[in-house]
């Protein structure tokens, strides 16, 4: 570990995705006291992420890699120092999150776009499942993302649809396991894929683990400082999503909260009338008629959808609109947020075992290579802390 430094200026660092590979290493997460940094490839051997008295040396076995620094302050401009065998120590320029007023009182984490049983992903080109006698990716990224959200303090876990890809018994099988695993209380919605042509109803295998399959109704739980609202957006055997039918009773519950609310949906809400962009997720005009009761019913809501496998966020109105992506494609994540008194913070981190991590590194070239580009967003529309407004 030795050389001079190289300086990767602040908007380099936190525009993940829009590097060329091969250059070393970028911010990928932020919280009030930690941060995530991820690197496209480095050499093995030990690695070492510092950042004023904080630190931590990790032994890296080569290649793709994700690794958290903790023990930082909140709300800080840092110099986040990556030293690795064989090159010059990097440098990012990251700033924690001030964490949401008040104490903290309950952690969630979600997953969704699993796509369970998918045997390949992408096209131009198709990346084809490692044949090295391990799990399926999609079942190795998942394993490793709900262990990590464990890790992380995450109190329940919902997988917010497209769990699997055909939803096969087989399939619905894997998933209760997985997601049964780390035992913590689990919820699931239905995506488009788990309700395809000749899907089955996994309903009873989840029940049968423990998990909590809410649809066709929307249905609330009560978690310590908000309400957590769960929607079906599906159309059965078709792809488009819908929430036309449940806005009534969506907009009930979240006005019914005792306070704030997360509503959990699979559709990404379209911001137009017209699509402008694929897969087609609610349709603008029922999308948009939906956050407007929401805002109205509660303005103190974040909506978190999933479907589009990429990392937005966009206000409407009062209320806070996050999409976010699957673990087993570029870049491979899973979300986590963490309730306070005054307001609502959210982290999306890489799923960062070494498998996993190789897997979605090499999904990055789909599509002619934009895929390494649209799925990320930026550390800013998946790192952000909201503080509630008055309702
Ligand atoms: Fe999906
Ligand atoms: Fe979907």
């Amino acid at each position: 570990m030795s050389g001079g430094a190289v300086v990767v200026d602040r908007v380099t660092a936190t525009v993940a995705g829009l590097r060329p590979p091969g250059t070393g290493v970028s911010l990928f997460a932020v919280e009030d006291s930690s941060v995530q940094v991820m690197a496209d490839a480095l050499a093995q051997g030990p690695v070492r992420l510092s950042a004023g008295d904080a630190e931590v040396v990790v032994d890296h076995p080569g290649g793709p890699g994700a690794w958290v620094l903790a023990g930082l302050p909140a709300d800080t401009d840092l110099d986040v120092v990556v030293e690795s065998e064989g090159a010059p120590p990097q440098h990012l320029a990251a700033r924690t999150l001030a964490p949401p007023p008040g104490p903290e009182l309950f952690r969630l984490a979600t997953v969704n776009d699993i796509h369970l049983g998918d045997p390949r992903f992408g096209h131009l080109p198709t990346v084809a499942h490692p044949g090295d006698g391990g799990e399926p990716p999609p079942q190795r990224c998942l394993r490793a993302a709900v262990s990590e959200a464990a890790a992380w303090g995450a109190e329940l876990l919902l997988a917010k649809g497209d769990i699997t890809d055909h939803g096969s018994p087989d399939e619905w099988a894997t998933a209760a396991e997985v997601l049964s695993g780390p035992g913590l209380p689990v919820e699931a919605i239905l995506g488009n894929h788990d309700v395809c042509r000749g899907a089955s109803d996994g309903r009873a295998i989840l029940a049968a683990a423990g998990i909590e399959l809410h649809a066709p109704r929307p249905h609330a739980r009560d978690l310590p400082g908000v309400r957590l609202v769960t929607a079906d957006t599906t159309v059965a055997e078709r792809n488009r999503g819908t929430i036309a039918a449940s806005t009534t009773e969506v907009a009930r519950l979240v006005a019914d909260a005792d306070g704030p609310a997360l509503v959990a949906i699979h559709h990404h809400p379209q911001r137009h009338r017209l699509m402008t962009h694929p897969p087609r997720g609610i349709p603008g005009a029922e999308a948009m008629a939906f956050l407007d009761a929401v805002a109205a019913a509660n303005p103190a809501t974040l909506v978190i959808t999933g479907h589009s496998h990429r990392h937005r966020r966009h206000r409407w109105g009062p209320i806070t609109v996050a999409e976010v992506g699957s673990p087993q494609d570029y870049p491979g994540t899973w979300a986590g947020y963490v309730v306070h008194e005054g307001g609502i913070r959210q982290v999306v981190r890489r799923v960062a075992e070494p498998r996993a991590i190789a897997w979605t590194e090499s999904t990055k070239t789909c599509f002619l290579g934009l895929w390494g580009r649209w799925g990320p967003g930026s550390v800013d529309q998946r790192c952000f802390s909201l503080r509630w407004p008055s309702r």
